[in-house]
């Protein structure tokens, strides 16, 4: 059966006319509420309970750390518990607060009910991380003024506020401040029920019609992700638009995503050099994460957090003690794709 999302016009010219104006690379697809956000219903049930019984008590939100790989919805979680929670909310991330008096000064100023939102909070420097150890459990600021025998410490009282930190990397947040957040949630990769529902509405806000099969596909080659699923969509519009076609279907999602390199397992040209640089140089491993690093000349904190986490989670690659291992799966598909 095939469906499809019905935009307010009906000629493929109007679509073109259409998409000519309101295509543009940043309409804002982000979800504003928990019934706009398909996915990680666990997260979402817990945190509508959570935020409940905040706003029945008049209280903040506890903490919360949401920690998984990028492009899965954490900051965009974020902005939907503000919005829940009818508070404003501070966006910043760890990196740029070099200094504690750069924090110091955040928590100085926030208001009454604000949702300090930080992002890779896990690269926070390890003094300026020490600040927000009161501030998080008691609501004060700890200010050392002067050194040596003189030195004293002045309490500052915050006002409520709730912080949000968000990771793609858990294990390197440290203890004291992990234990802080009262509400700590790992987001995985998304179902392709799910990615379809996300293309679905994307394809709606950009004013496109997309066939519910063709947002299948496209579900199944995005590697989980709801933003490369809206990259992707993007760029299969490009070819429509091109085309002149006046619906997204199967044929051009295919077209458009061999032209990208997306194979049929969605992995990208990286994601194929990581496996081919296991299996024809290593033998399929074990082999270091540096040694791959070096091989394909990329960061290896880019490979540890954007492309080997798709890998791990898709069985073509093993963690092992000593070292990454290419699975059985992960040759069956260089073989596949090879033929
Ligand atoms: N559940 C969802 N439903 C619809 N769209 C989503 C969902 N999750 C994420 N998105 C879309 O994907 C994009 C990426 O989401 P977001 O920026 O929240 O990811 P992130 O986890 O914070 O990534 P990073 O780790 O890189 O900061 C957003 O533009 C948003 O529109
Ligand atoms: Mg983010």
């Amino acid at each position: 059966m095939e469906t499809s999302i019905h935009a307010n016009f009906e000629s493929p010219i109007a679509v073109q006319e259409l998409a000519k104006e309101t295509i543009e690379p940043h309409t804002n697809l982000r979800p504003k509420s928990f019934e706009e956000y398909p996915g990680q219903e666990r997260i979402c049930e817990n945190l509508k309970i959570y935020t409940k019984a905040a706003k029945i008590r008049g209280k903040m939100l506890d903490h919360c750390l949401f920690h998984g790989p990028p492009g899965l919805g954490k900051t965009t979680l974020a902005g939907i518990i503000a919005e829940s929670m009818d508070c404003q909310i501070k966006i910043t991330s760890g990196p740029v607060i070099e200094r504690a008096a750069d924090l110091m000064g955040i928590l100085a100023s926030l208001e009454s009910r604000t949702i300090l939102f930080i992002d890779e909070i896990h690269r926070l420097p390890a003094n300026v991380e020490e600040i927000l150890y009161s501030a998080m459990e008691d609501m004060r600021l700890d200010i050392l003024i002067g050194q040596g025998p003189t030195a004293r410490t002045v309490k500052f009282d915050l006002p409520p506020f709730c912080l949000i930190g968000a990771t793609t990397r858990a294990g390197s947040i440290s203890a004291p401040l992990r234990d802080r957040f009262g509400i700590q949630e790992h987001l995985d990769y998304y179902s392709y029920e799910s990615l379809t529902k996300i293309i679905l509405r994307s394809a709606k806000i950009m004013g496109t019609l997309i066939d519910e099969q063709a947002a299948l596909l496209l579900a199944k080659r995005c590697r989980g992700t709801p933003r490369i699923a809206n990259q992707l969509l993007r760029r299969v519009l490009d070819f429509a638009l091109v085309a002149e076609k006046d619906r997204i279907d199967l044929a051009i999602i295919d077209k458009a995503l061999n032209r990208l390199g997306v194979d049929c397992e969605g992995l990208s040209h990286m994601d194929r050099d990581f496996l081919r640089i296991m299996h024809e140089r290593y033998e399929g491993g074990p082999v270091g994460l540096e040694a791959i690093s070096a091989a394909l000349n990329e960061e290896k904190s880019t490979l540890e957090d954007v492309y080997e986490p798709y890998l791990v989670y898709r069985g073509f690659i093993l963690r092992t003690a000593r070292g990454r291992m290419l699975s059985t799966t992960g040759k069956e598909h260089l073989k596949n794709i090879q033929s």
